[in-house]
């Protein structure tokens, strides 16, 4: 289970974002981004931030601790900007929290150094596989933080989840994007990176993720849509996985 706390205060929007995040502390005192179910992705983006998230958790990435958060609507009743309000009073109920990392600051594709080769393919590699169109030069969706490299904002993740077709029929697409991945020019190979995290994923380790969303977000049949997004990772998963070979075809490019 992931973690729920309670909104106490709305600090202030991360006006950076698309969707409108805000900084939200909450009554364990801790301090998080959140991604609201009211914003304009809609809660499927929600779903995506936590199944993309904790996969790349579990492939050992890094990524700030994800939470539940519970927003009363009251909590945007002060907030002097009406299209912050709207968004807040319009998120009542479970959102997303993301750990803030104070002091970290965007990956900048063009200083050097923050990133190794390996996990850079590690990231080609999982955003290949959620088919994460969001970490481009121009939107990179990572940060340094201690020297390290974050991930965040895997929203924009399995975007074929918005389309009209179920999403297992989907899974065997080809995801052409993949050739603006940020990380493509430092990315030693995808195929070897391949090799160390395969092993990693299988069906009941996707499960445990997928459990993970609540039930809030996933329609009027909670569990029908868990088990298509099991459905669909495992078909990606199955060998031979034609994402790796289009990654790794990108990066030699
Ligand atoms: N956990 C975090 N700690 C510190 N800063 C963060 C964190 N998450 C996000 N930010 C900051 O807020 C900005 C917006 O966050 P994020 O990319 O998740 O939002 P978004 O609305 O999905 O953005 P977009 O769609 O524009 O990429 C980030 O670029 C980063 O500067
Ligand atoms: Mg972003």
């Amino acid at each position: 289970m992931l973690r729920s706390v309670v909104g106490t205060r709305y600090v202030t929007p991360l006006r950076a974002g698309g969707s409108l995040p805000g900084l939200v502390e909450a009554d364990d005192d801790g301090l998080y981004v959140v991604k609201f179910r009211g914003a304009g992705q809609g809660v499927k983006a929600l779903v995506a931030e936590i199944i993309v998230g904790e996969i790349a958790r579990a492939l050992g990435l890094l990524v700030p601790d994800l939470v539940l958060v519970e927003i009363d609507a009251e909590l945007g009743r002060a907030e002097p900007d009406p299209e912050v309000q709207e968004l807040i009073t319009g998120s009542a109920g479970v959102n997303c929290g993301i750990d803030f990392l104070p002091g970290s600051f965007d990956y900048n594709p063009g200083v050097a150094d923050s990133i190794a080769p390996d996990v850079a393919a590690a990231v080609v590699w999982l955003d290949a596989l959620t088919t994460n169109v969001d970490r481009t030069p121009r939107n990179p969706n990572m940060l340094v933080w201690h020297g390290r490299t974050w991930l965040i904002d895997h929203g924009a993740a399995l975007y074929q989840h918005h389309g009209a077709r179920p999403l297992a029929e989907r899974a065997r697409e080809p995801f052409p994007m993949i050739a603006d991945h940020v990380l493509l020019p430092v990315a030693s190979s995808v195929a070897d990176a391949d090799e160390r995290l395969a092993a990693l994923l299988d069906e009941a380790a996707i499960a445990r993720v997928v459990a993970l969303v609540p039930d809030d977000w996933l329609g009027p049949d909670p569990d029908g849509a868990r088990v298509s997004y099991v459905a669909y990772l495992t078909a990606r998963l199955a060998a031979p996985r034609g994402f790796v070979a289009e990654a790794e075809a990108a990066r030699v490019a």
